[in-house]
């Protein structure tokens, strides 16, 4: 793309906002929380003032609108399908939360291909919505679709659970995420867990568990109490951070969006299709003179 082009491109919704910030949940088993923590980190971050939307990107097992009682009419299968827009699904939740639902149970999605999920990614860079946070809610496991959405991603936060055969597979799932597509930085989450200690624990047991070639680069980003006020929001179709604002499991992930808030906000594309990556691009230009 000419720069010339770049600077025509811009709208006021580029020149208003910086790059979004990308974050992809994932975990190496299924049940670890992934879902419930992303409706409520994306929640936790609309209330704190950010431009947040949620992307259900666990296209085989979508239940982020089931989570958050909103009922779609159209979904990510029917703007793969060509029949609308990805702006034309986007739903509301309270606090501005803006959703794109997927399909739950549609092999088709589920099955998407790395081609077909790049297409997904680069669709969002059309979106001319001005927003700050995108979190991911993606499958278990590394499917190529995962490994598109993560590569795409400013953030993997990998949800780990304090069990053996879970923290196994979040090794595992690293390991290959790094061997076969080039993914390196992860943050991890221990969730369900009674105590900061035991959450520390579960990171070192992954530091330990992982080969010693150094490949990646870890952080840990915390832990989430085990909380039973998340399985009563869940029954009751809400966030936990609305319906139990002084749980300790809400009060931890308001802590995490906290947290998430102040992580280096991304400046370049880092070479992998990428959400957003033309806004990106066009933000690197935006304090150069338009002389056209
Ligand atoms: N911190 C927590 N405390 C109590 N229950 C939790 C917690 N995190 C998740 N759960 C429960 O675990 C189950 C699986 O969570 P879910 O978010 O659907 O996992 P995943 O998306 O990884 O499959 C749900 O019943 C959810 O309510
Ligand atoms: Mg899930």
């Amino acid at each position: 793309m000419q720069l010339a082009e770049v600077k025509l491109g811009l709208t006021e919704v580029d020149r208003q906002q910086g790059p979004v910030q990308v974050i992809a949940l994932t975990s190496g088993s299924g049940g670890t929380g992934k879902t419930s923590i992303a409706v409520n980190l994306a929640h936790a971050l609309a209330r704190s003032g950010r431009r947040t939307m949620l992307l259900d990107a666990d296209l085989g097992a979508s239940n982020v609108d089931t989570l958050l009682g909103l009922a779609p009419g159209q979904n990510l299968f029917d703007v793969m399908n060509g029949d609308c827009r990805l702006d034309d699904i986007i739903l509301t939740y309270t606090d501005g939360l803006m959703v794109v639902p997927a399909a739950s149970g549609t092999r088709q999605l589920a099955q998407l291909g790395c081609n077909e999920c790049a297409g997904l990614v680069r669709a969002f860079s059309e979106l001319d919505r001005p927003l700050d946070t995108l979190i991911v809610d993606t499958a278990t496991g590394v499917s190529e679709c995962v490994a598109s959405f993560c590569r795409a991603a400013s953030e993997v936060l990998v949800v780990v659970r304090n069990q053996s055969a879970a923290i196994l597979e979040s090794i595992a799932q690293m390991e290959r995420l790094t061997a076969d597509f080039g993914v390196i930085r992860f943050r991890i989450l221990a969730n369900r867990v009674a105590s900061a200690a035991e959450g520390e624990a579960v990171f070192r047991k992954i530091i330990t568990g992982l080969a010693d070639d150094h490949r990646q680069t870890l952080s840990y980003a915390g832990f989430v109490p085990r909380d039973r006020h998340l399985m009563q929001a869940t029954a009751g179709q809400t966030s936990v951070v609305s319906a139990f604002p002084r749980s300790r499991v809400a009060m931890s992930l308001v802590n995490l969006a906290r947290q998430v808030s102040s992580w280096p906000q991304p400046v370049q594309p880092g070479g992998h299709v990428e959400f957003f990556v033309e806004r990106m691009i066009q933000n690197e230009n935006s304090g150069m003179e338009v002389t056209s």
